[in-house]
């Protein structure tokens, strides 16, 4: 039997911060709403970079942080759902900047969850020897959807990229993964592809942004995060305590709070970066993932869990053994 690990780790977020206060200079809002109801004091956003440049830049510190030959890498996935063009995808384009031969390149879009989608896929091609090493990347520039008139979603999003590299193994690291889907036909949350522009069609097209029914899900993801931590304690036949150290989505600090004292844990045991960078959906999982290592929140043999909610909607979870 084939198994898979962690091979590395690494992330990226532009230099140019804004802060809540500055956010008060374009929508109505103060420092106070967003830190209380958010847990964000400021995030990151892009001036001059493109999504493809985030990625790279992430991709190349995992592939670092990695020790492997970066040519052994033979699958990328990139989940986004900002990709600088239509076609061809982020992931194409970051095969050709990393200057590797013989990849199958795609990327994903499960929003938020996308990463550790990204994730379950890789996994299952690579045990199925397939495939050998794969680089996943979660990366986002939300700041192009963001509508920076709307209070009720401008203040929450980021940009950024996480990357990891993973492969083959003798030993049994990632253990198992949940994705899953529900179809949002209540348009909860979602962003529009500019209109048909055909020539029977008389309309102005533009870029949609980012709509949201906040308090829906802030439901649905407060109830679905513990829910699969849950389920993957279950199958797993694992107690909680067993666990070293979760690390959530960063949505929100009140949805983390909530799931903590649903799995009755304290906030110790879970990652937070929320304050720095808000959201920034696909990426949000591989960053946390990677900062969680770095800073030895997570230590080489530490059972982790992984979990994520987003647009679709859809929701994931993974058990890793770092
Ligand atoms: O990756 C997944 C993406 N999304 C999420 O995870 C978001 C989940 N939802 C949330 O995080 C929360 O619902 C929000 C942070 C978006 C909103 O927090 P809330 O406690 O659910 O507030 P609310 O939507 O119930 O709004 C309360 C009030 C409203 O005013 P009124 O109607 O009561 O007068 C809003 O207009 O807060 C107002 N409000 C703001 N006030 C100041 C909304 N946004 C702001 C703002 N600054 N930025």
């Amino acid at each position: 039997m084939r198994y898979t690990k962690i091979y590395g780790t690494g992330s990226y977020v532009p230099d140019k911060i804004i802060t809540n206060e500055e956010m008060t200079k374009f929508v109505d809002t103060s420092d106070e709403w967003i830190v209380s109801r958010t847990g964000i004091k400021e995030r990151r956003i892009v001036t001059d970079q493109s999504t493809l440049d985030l990625a790279e830049i992430a991709a190349n510190r995992a592939i670092e942080s990695s020790s492997i030959d970066k040519n052994k890498i033979d699958l990328i996935i990139v989940a986004t759902v900002t990709s600088d063009y239509a076609f061809p995808g982020v992931s194409n384009l970051l095969q050709s900047r990393l200057g590797l031969d013989n990849v199958m390149a795609f990327d994903i879009n499960a929003a938020c969850s996308g990463f550790l989608f990204a994730l379950q896929i890789a996994d299952k091609m690579i045990k199925s020897e397939s495939y050998n090493y794969a680089l996943i990347v979660g990366a986002e520039i939300l700041s192009r959807l963001t509508d920076w008139r709307d209070r009720n979603t401008c203040v929450l999003f980021g940009d950024g990229a996480g990357a990891m590299v993973i492969g083959k193994s003798k030993t049994n690291k990632i253990k198992d993964i949940i994705t899953a889907s529900k179809g949002d036909t209540d348009f909860l949350l979602f962003s529009k592809n500019p209109d048909i522009k055909d020539p029977y069609v008389n309309e102005i097209s533009s870029q949609d942004h980012i709509h949201m029914n906040g308090s829906e899900v802030f439901k649905f993801a407060s109830r679905i995060m513990p829910k699969t931590i849950k389920k993957l304690l279950e199958r797993n036949k694992l107690n909680i305590n067993e666990i070293n150290y979760i690390v959530a989505h960063q949505a929100n600090l009140r949805i983390i709070d909530k799931s903590a004292r649903d799995l009755g844990i304290g906030m110790d045991k879970m990652f937070i970066n929320i304050d720095k960078y808000g959201n920034t959906s696909a990426a949000s999982v591989p960053i946390a993932i990677d900062e969680a290592i770095r800073s030895e929140k997570i230590k080489r043999d530490d059972l982790f869990l992984t979990v994520a909610f987003g647009g679709g909607l859809t929701w994931a979870g993974a058990l890793i053994e770092y």
